[in-house]
């Protein structure tokens, strides 16, 4: 694989990162992830929006315009002849040259890293005509959930958990409502009506969230964002997740409880087909 250093398209061997890094050693870095359907990147513009807020609201510099983003993208997809998979994307603090609670002065130059995976018919995942089983764990991460930050140890303990209990993703909860998934929105369903929690600090800004609610909006579904339980959801109709990576995903069990017997329902297999519809 060819990747992307600070500047630079180098094989994956040849790439070099300090031991000093923010990133590598306080996890003082953000990230993105963006799909790529048919060479074709999707949502790229909203992937762009976010990453800049959160390097906003860790007061980080951001070392590229959206058009050099975008350039860098493309380029990565290009070298890496990537029809279906997706482009990682990493900015940290960059290297101070020593370790220290304090963040560098600003002539430290962010640490920019990208790399692509390749997922050849991604769209057409198996797992979305059978649905992911969930299982429910405490949400014990930290307060500011809404900026994309490369601290990823808990949501990792969540997906081991997870496994370890057959399942395919955990939800966390808090104060007794579903915050959100290990690296997705949740939502349910009744009925007509989406169910998701509205957006606060307490949840990833999901651009997969924002695409799937407007495109449910313009088919006539009822929203609703509002916190729920896992209670409430294993009696709920459906219920799914949303992604860059797994864009919509039904979930037919949460706790053990089937939901719609067991089988992917009807409005996430609807909201599937639209969002990759109007997405690629
Ligand atoms: N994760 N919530 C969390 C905690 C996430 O990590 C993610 C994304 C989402 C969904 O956001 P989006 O629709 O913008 O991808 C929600 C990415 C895919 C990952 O970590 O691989």
């Amino acid at each position: 694989r060819t990747v992307y250093v600070n500047g630079d398209y180098v094989p994956e061997a040849e790439a070099k990162i300090s031991v000093f890094d923010r990133g590598f050693l306080m996890a003082d870095g953000v990230y993105e992830v963006t799909s790529v359907l048919d060479g074709k990147l999707i949502d790229f513009g909203g992937h762009c929006k976010r990453l800049a807020r959160s390097l906003s609201e860790l007061a980080m510099q951001n070392p590229h315009s959206d058009e050099e983003w975008l350039a860098i993208h493309r380029e990565m997809v290009a070298r890496n002849d990537i029809v279906d998979g997706m482009v990682y994307l990493q900015v940290t603090r960059g290297n101070p040259g020593d370790r220290d609670f304090a963040y560098p002065a600003n002539d430290v130059a962010p640490t920019v890293v990208l790399f692509t995976q390749s997922k050849p018919g991604l769209a057409e995942s198996p797992a979305a005509k059978t649905g992911w089983k969930v299982i429910s764990v405490p949400d014990i991460r930290w307060g500011r959930r809404d900026i994309k930050t490369v601290q990823l140890l808990y949501p990792s303990m969540g997906k081991m958990a997870a496994k370890q209990a057959g399942a395919d993703d955990a939800w966390m909860v808090e104060d007794g409502f579903v915050t959100e998934g290990t690296s997705n929105n949740a939502y349910i369903v009744k009925g007509n009506k989406i169910i998701t929690r509205a957006l606060s600090n307490d949840i990833l800004h999901g651009i997969t969230r924002a695409a799937v609610l407007r495109f449910a909006a313009e088919a006539q579904m009822e929203i609703e964002e509002r916190n729920f339980t896992i209670d409430e959801a294993q009696k709920a109709d459906e219920a799914f997740i949303t992604s860059a990576s797994a864009f919509v995903m039904p979930v037919v069990e949460i706790d053990g409880a089937a939901l719609n017997g067991g089988k992917v329902g009807p409005v996430a297999t609807r909201l599937r087909e639209i969002y990759l519809e109007e997405m690629r």
